[in-house]
């Protein structure tokens, strides 16, 4: 099988490349194209497509995306080259060479304001830039590629930046910290998603998922929970989102049902707890 992974130095990138490798050493007949945003920038057509009609892959695996919430905001073209135009190049290029194409995209397509994990087929409705143009990169995908597998999930963290890290590193001699607590979601680890992506490309259950590791809290619970595993005495003190300076609004609840993969039998997702013991080892 011929798997070309994009954004291969993101968080998620790398541990799909991980994963391949492992797979490999089993004898499985895997080749891997590894593509930084260097070797193929996902928002230029003619690169994107070029690439794919030489090389053909039977899967498309796109890590790559503008994930800087904050700085969406600001750099609202920039989200929607990569995030939205990207992800369409990429769907037009697979479809011509009859590829798999798996998208990752995120629960801040939804507005937050149930009180019950969302399910697939719940009512998306963004509320930051951020948000607004990965819900467009589904639809991109759905619209011009038939064989598709949208994976929406949530709080990724795996070899990169990301909350657990800059937890850890804001600890580093300080007393006491300040963490929002009153937006809850799911921390999920790249590994688990990863195995989730690796395992969906051998099928033809093609259509959109949740994959989050099971359980939720709050980025409180979750930063206490870091320094419980890490043994860090520090104090953490749970603020409201008002009082975090950032100007994105963010979902308040943001928790999502793996329903679907539950359906097919393909929701390997652990505990959130149980993963980030794991990570933190
Ligand atoms: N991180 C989260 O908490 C989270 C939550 C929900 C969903 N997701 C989704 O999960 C996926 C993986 O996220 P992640 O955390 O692995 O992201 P990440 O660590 O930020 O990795 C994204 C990668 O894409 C690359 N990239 C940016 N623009 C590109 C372009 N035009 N062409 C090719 N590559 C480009 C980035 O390179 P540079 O760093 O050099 O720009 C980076 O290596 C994304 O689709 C994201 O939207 C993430």
């Amino acid at each position: 099988m011929k798997i070309l992974v994009t954004g291969c130095n993101g968080q998620l990138g790398r541990e799909i490349v991980k994963q391949l490798e492992i797979k490999k050493t089993k004898s499985e007949y895997i080749e891997v194209f590894k593509c930084d945003k260097e070797s193929l920038d996902i928002s230029n057509f003619e690169e994107v497509n070029t690439y794919i009609l030489e090389k053909k892959p039977d899967v498309v695996i796109n890590c790559a995306a503008f994930t800087n919430v904050d700085l969406s905001e600001d750099e609202v073209d920039l989200a929607y080259k990569i995030n939205s135009l990207g992800s369409k190049n990429l769907a037009i290029a697979s479809e011509k060479v009859k590829s798999k194409l798996v998208y990752i995209s995120t629960d801040y397509v939804f507005k937050g304001d149930k009180k019950t994990p969302y399910k697939e087929d719940d009512t998306t409705n963004p509320i930051s830039v951020y948000g607004k143009s990965k819900l467009l990169g589904e639809e991109y995908t759905k619209n011009f590629c038939s064989r598709y597998f949208i994976i929406r999930t949530a709080w990724l963290y795996g070899d990169g930046n990301n909350f657990v890290k800059t937890m850890l590193r804001l600890s580093e001699g300080k007393k006491e910290i300040n963490v929002v607590n009153d937006q809850i979601g799911s921390p999920t680890s790249t590994k688990d998603l990863a195995v989730c992506v690796l395992n969906l490309i051998n099928t033809e259950y093609y259509g959109t998922y949740h994959g989050t590791n099971n359980g939720f809290c709050s980025w409180y619970e979750f930063a206490k929970k870091i320094f419980k595993i890490k043994n860090i005495d520090i104090k953490v003190n749970p603020i409201t989102s008002d009082k975090f300076l950032s100007k994105v609004k963010r979902p308040s609840y943001s928790v999502l049902d793996n329903f679907m993969l539950k359906l097919i039998d393909l929701d390997n997702f652990r505990h959130w707890e149980d993963a980030l013991k794991e990570y933190l080892r």
